[in-house]
């Protein structure tokens, strides 16, 4: 290869408080490349980028770019030398318009007066979301933003400074599909610009699509370097989780039971004359393009939403559920998309965060034993193989898969009767994947009735004994195991287009 060499990293090493999460790591970007960085959750990806960046201080090692030794202080810095970073936690500021987060701190003024040039920002915000094809009002509030949306104003202000490298921590995890192409498609434009992109996602299918080298790091060290169509699956997953992986899905062979939950007709001013049932022990798939509805229908089902009309019913009994805290007490748990916003307490301890369901109203009567905490914590930081130093390490602290894991592990703690999870494998590696689908296999064995979002076909195809299909708002299908693929799918999915 004969591309220009524009960051070199030799002998990475970095530790947290004793812990070792790099070891002598070497890691090279070009330009007009697009590499990956591979690894399963807290492998050190997001912390090599950051030490890259000025984020993170190295404790060992050189950095490079283009052939100049460098020691990046802060972001500002690195962004000097041309490095832009999209982070896998977004950095878009809520409270803040569009235009004012991707100008934050180099607004555009009108020559030395300090007057804020608001017209040009505007007109460069616009320019630059155009490019990425999407249409977002440059003065909207960007909390109001989709994940989605926001991820893109990340991108556009990558652009807005013509880096020369950018970093994509898990681009992807929230976008639509049609976003995915977009982005595909600017990533292309960029590579051939002769940006060097470094590209991070467990999306195994994205990387042999978009990327044109791959780097896999397991548990902090450097495994090797593989150019992509040069390298099998097998091969790049062996490599990755430094074993035979076997099957992602584990073998269905739960027997379903009776009906647990029904819902009837349920309406909101999103969705209309929902009905369907769940059986114990039974997972039921829900499809459907971003957007139509899924996760509002369970909100709904989880008293997080109002509904206009409609009923449920738990074993035959009519359920009143006005707010999460009935349906908790009903026996139903939620696994929310987004950990961030609604799933995980980022400042609490790992232990704290998976009793937290536990607590006050739903087990008032019971005083809560630490060394029945403890042993309940153990066992799920156990069953879920999660990666930390500890009971007591922060969450914010965890990488991202390993957040995931305890999202979904401290709705156990309420035993649930049902359990809805809401893309539970976004942003998690293979290896853990597998784990969520064994517990989740392990859970319907002891009759728990699962209802599964998830955007993944593979993964609803692999995991469900039925699919919900749900088009704009309505059930545009249902389809059972032995019947479904992906075109069946996509049909019910998309209207029957
Ligand atoms: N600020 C910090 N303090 C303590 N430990 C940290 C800190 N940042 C990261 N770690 C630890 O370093 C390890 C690597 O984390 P990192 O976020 O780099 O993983 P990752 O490869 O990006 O994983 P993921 O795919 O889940 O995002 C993890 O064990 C994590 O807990
Ligand atoms: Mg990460």
């Amino acid at each position: 290869m004969s591309q220009q060499t524009l960051i070199e990293m030799k002998g990475i090493s970095k530790s947290f408080v004793g812990n070792k999460v790099l070891n002598e790591v070497n890691f090279e970007i070009l330009a007009s490349e697009v590499h990956a960085l591979l690894g399963e959750n807290g492998a050190g990806k997001s912390t090599l980028m950051k030490i890259l960046t000025g984020i993170y201080e190295r404790d060992e090692g050189e950095v490079f770019v283009k052939g100049e030794p460098v020691h990046f202080q802060n972001t500002k810095e690195s962004e000097e030398a041309g490095i832009a970073v999209i982070h896998q936690e977004l950095n878009i500021i809520p409270y803040l318009t569009v235009m004012e987060n991707m100008f934050l701190g180099r607004e555009i003024k009108f020559g030395k007066t300090g007057f804020l040039n608001t017209k040009k920002m505007i007109q460069l915000t616009k320019e630059y979301l155009g490019q990425l094809g999407v249409e977002i009002d440059p003065l909207a509030t960007a909390g109001n933003l989709s994940v989605g949306q926001q991820q893109m104003v990340e991108i556009a202000k990558a652009l807005s400074v013509n880096a020369e490298v950018i970093v994509m921590d898990e681009p992807t995890a929230a976008l639509t599909d049609r976003e995915i192409e977009r982005l595909f498609e600017v990533i292309e434009r960029l590579r051939e610009q002769g940006v060097g992109i470094v590209y991070i996602s467990h999306r195994m299918e994205e990387i042999f699509k978009v990327c044109n080298r791959v780097s896999v790091l397991r548990d902090g060290e450097y495994i090797g370097t593989r150019v992509i169509g040069e390298v099998e699956y097998d091969e790049l997953i062996s490599m990755l989780v430094g074993r035979e992986l076997g099957t992602l899905f584990p073998e269905r062979d739960v027997d379903v039971g009776d009906v647990r939950l029904k819902v009837e007709g349920l309406t909101s001013d999103v969705f209309r004359d929902i009905n369907f049932e769940v059986k114990q022990g039974e997972i039921l798939g829900v499809a459907g393009l971003m957007g139509a509805g899924r996760s509002e229908i369970m909100q709904a089902l989880f008293g997080y939403r109002e509904i206009e009309s409609g009923n449920i019913f738990i074993d035959g009994k009519k359920a009143k559920i006005k707010k999460p805290i009935d349906a908790i007490k009903s026996g139903i748990g939620f696994v929310t998309e987004d950990r961030k916003e609604e799933g995980l307490v980022l400042s609490m301890s790992v232990r704290e965060n998976f009793t937290l369901p536990n607590l006050d109203d739903v087990s008032k009567q019971t005083v809560i034993s630490s060394q029945k905490e403890h042993e309940f914590v153990d066992d799920m930081i156990g069953r879920f193989n999660v990666k930390t130093s500890g009971r007591e390490q922060e969450v914010k602290s965890l990488s991202g898969g390993n957040q995931q894991k305890i999202v979904i592990g401290k709705w156990l703690g309420i035993n649930p009767k049902i359990l809805i999870l809401d893309e539970p494998t976004r942003g998690v590696d293979v290896g853990a994947k597998k784990e969520i689908y064994q517990i989740m296999n392990e859970l319907t064995a002891q009759g728990v009735s699962i209802i599964m979002i998830s955007s993944e076909l593979p993964e609803v195809l692999g995991m469900s004994d039925r699919i919900l299909v749900i088009h704009e708002g309505q059930i545009g299908g249902e389809l059972n195991r032995d019947e479904a693929d992906q075109e069946k799918i996509m049909y019910a999915a998309t209207g029957g287009e």
